[in-house]
């Protein structure tokens, strides 16, 4: 298994599948008890440029649950890529700690640190995608329904990072993908091509609308995410407009599946792309599916780690 986390798209369904396998047993052992420290004496550097609650806390308690500890610098502390090369802040860290997570904005720095770094590396978010909210996503489905395969699977809104590790997931998994986007703020065409790969082999369907009651038909998944995402602000207001239609609402709900379950990775900007009512309601996984943070990210580090 590649030991950089850099991109779900790096690995086969088979080395997924055994990394929510390791996620279903990590989680049941914690509740059962807590952690064997299994990870005593590695320590995790988190390198942020951007801000985060969900990652920031769920990494932290991941290492100190496996017995090993986290370090987190601060945007304003490595200055990456301006106060020193990216090959140089990899090539120092990796004589420091046992493994790097960073959250970037361009995501070719993320790509660069991996490929200096000697120890592994994973991506915590970058302006193309969010594996480990796709790995969480993933988990948070299959506790539900069993598994992915033949799931319809149905994102509303801007084709962004967190679109991308959904639909990398879904189509490596068999779940069919939709996603509703207005004009302009579609899914890129690479990564939608590999995607479409993927689904030659697992049967799944990519399917890329612009009409979200459309899109929600049959779901059995409504995910969402923010229409503004970091980095964009300025563009929040052009945003707000656009994406007015594509608000997850009671409404729009009510046209999926009976059983359907609503998804966002957080944070929710309530009122604009989920209601209160929705976020809030009997359709809705978001917390759990927030915690499943911690038990995905601690099945990543455990693989990235193992010899
Ligand atoms: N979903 C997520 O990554 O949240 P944070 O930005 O708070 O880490
Ligand atoms: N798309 C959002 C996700 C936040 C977790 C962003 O990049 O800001």
């Amino acid at each position: 298994m590649k030991k950089d986390f850099v991109a779900i798209s790096d690995y086969s369904p088979t080395d997924i599948q055994e990394m929510l396998d390791l996620a279903v047993k990590l989680k049941a052992e914690y509740f059962a008890g807590g952690n064997k420290p299994i990870l005593a004496g590695q320590v995790m550097a988190m390198i942020f440029q951007k801000p985060s609650l969900r990652t920031r806390v769920s990494f932290d308690m991941a290492m100190r649950h496996l017995g090993g500890d986290a370090l987190y610098l601060s945007p304003s502390e490595i200055g990456l890529g301006q106060r020193e090369s990216i090959a140089d802040v990899s090539r120092v860290m990796s004589g420091y700690v046992q493994i790097i997570m960073a959250r970037v904005f361009d995501h070719q720095h993320v790509v660069d640190l991996a490929r200096y770094s000697s120890v592994p590396v994973i991506n915590g978010l970058s302006d193309y995608n969010h594996p480990c909210q796709g790995m969480a996503d993933a988990l948070t489905i299959q506790e539900k329904f069993g598994n992915l395969k033949g799931l319809n699977v149905t994102f509303i809104g801007d084709g962004n990072n967190v679109a991308v590790s959904l639909m990398h997931v879904c189509s490596l998994l068999g779940a069919n993908f939709t996603i509703a986007s207005p004009s302009g703020y579609e899914l890129k065409t690479a990564p939608v091509d590999l995607a479409k790969s993927f689904s030659e082999k697992s049967g799944a369907r990519i399917s890329l609308l612009s009409n979200p009651a459309d899109a929600v038909k049959d779901a059995h998944v409504i995910y969402t995410d923010t229409w503004t995402s970091m980095g964009q602000e300025a563009e929040s207001k052009t945003r707000e407009s656009l994406f007015a239609n594509f608000q997850v609402n009671e409404k729009l709900v009510s046209l999926a599946r009976k059983d359907a379950i609503v998804m966002h990775c957080l944070p929710a900007h309530r009122g604009q792309e989920i209601t209160d009512e929705v976020a809030d309601g009997p359709h809705s996984v978001l917390f759990p599916q927030a915690h499943n943070r911690l038990h995905a990210q601690k099945a990543i580090i455990v693989k990235m780690l193992e010899k």
